[in-house]
């Protein structure tokens, strides 16, 4: 009986995994550009200010930033780094574990390699998707990680969002999705939509998804310093070569001249 009960369970499993997938919220695709060393030196400061007080970044070291976008020395010790860490020491902070464990419920996890972890994908909506939610004891809730322990500490930005009605646009096939005479976009009204109360946070929401954007772009350059590296490389490895073609060509000329 027992052999029967899991084979049924096996058997039923596919579904079970479907059925989760469909319920998991839907990612927001973002383009990111590792040669964006503006958007990059943004994203730091960005993750200095909103993200170091609970999360260090301690396989990476305030130097290597530093260097790998471009932003002098002392520039970075004065606006991105909050304790009284030296420039080549690595990005730690001080919030120990076992307090951020009481006080959050979840100690918040180190963010050097999160972005390889999760992916840009996830990232980017998980930091666009916290909500109101006063049934949380933070008052806050999110979308792609529900019931987690980090507040929205991005609020003051991206403004008061919330879980509300409004009108999006019609994309379904076979539906009316444009005006004719107007051309304007056909729109209806949909619940169970994150909507933002207007004028509430310092940034527009094209704005902030930039903000986002660069903060990911940031974070996923964290995860792999090496590829900025090895794109410089490839470009010297490139130039070497050509340079090399011209002599060996010139060589070969050389010695087949004689042989004709
Ligand atoms: C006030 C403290 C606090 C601040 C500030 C904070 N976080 Fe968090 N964060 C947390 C906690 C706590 C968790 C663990 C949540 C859980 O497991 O329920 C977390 C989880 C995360 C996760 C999920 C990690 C994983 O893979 O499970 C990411 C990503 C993240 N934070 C990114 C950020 C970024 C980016 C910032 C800056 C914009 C930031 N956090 C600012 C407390 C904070």
């Amino acid at each position: 009986m027992k052999k029967y009960f899991a084979a049924l369970i096996i058997a039923l499993l596919p579904g079970l995994t479907f059925a989760a997938a469909a319920l998991e919220y839907p990612l927001d695709k973002v383009e990111i550009d590792l040669t964006d060393k503006a958007g990059m030196q943004d994203g730091a400061r960005t993750f200095a200010n909103y993200c170091m007080g609970c999360h260090s970044a301690q396989f990476q070291r305030y130097e290597r930033v530093a260097n790998d976008l471009g932003i002098p020395h002392e520039i970075m010790l004065d606006n991105l780094v909050f304790n009284d860490a030296k420039i080549g020491e690595h990005m730690k902070i001080g919030m120990k574990p076992e307090d951020a464990k009481v006080w959050f419920g979840a100690a918040p996890p180190d963010l050097t390699l999160v972005a390889r972890v999760r992916g840009t994908d996830w990232l980017y909506t998980y930091l666009r998707t916290f909500y109101d939610d006063p049934s949380r004891p933070l008052g806050a809730n999110n979308k792609v990680f529900p019931n987690v322990g980090m507040p929205n500490v991005l609020v003051a930005l991206q403004g008061r969002q919330y879980i509300g009605c409004k009108q999006v646009q019609v994309l379904e096939e076979g539906k009316k999705q444009f005006d004719p005479l107007t051309g304007t976009p056909i729109t209806h009204e949909a619940c169970d939509q994150l909507a933002i109360e207007p004028k509430s946070g310092a940034l527009s929401e094209e704005e902030f998804d930039t903000k986002i954007k660069n903060l990911v772009t940031f974070l996923a350059y964290s995860a792999n310093p090496v590829k900025l590296e090895s794109q410089r490389v490839g470009a010297y490895v490139l130039l070497y070569l050509a340079f090399f073609f011209v002599f060996a060509y010139l060589l070969k000329r050389e010695y087949w001249k004689d042989v004709h």
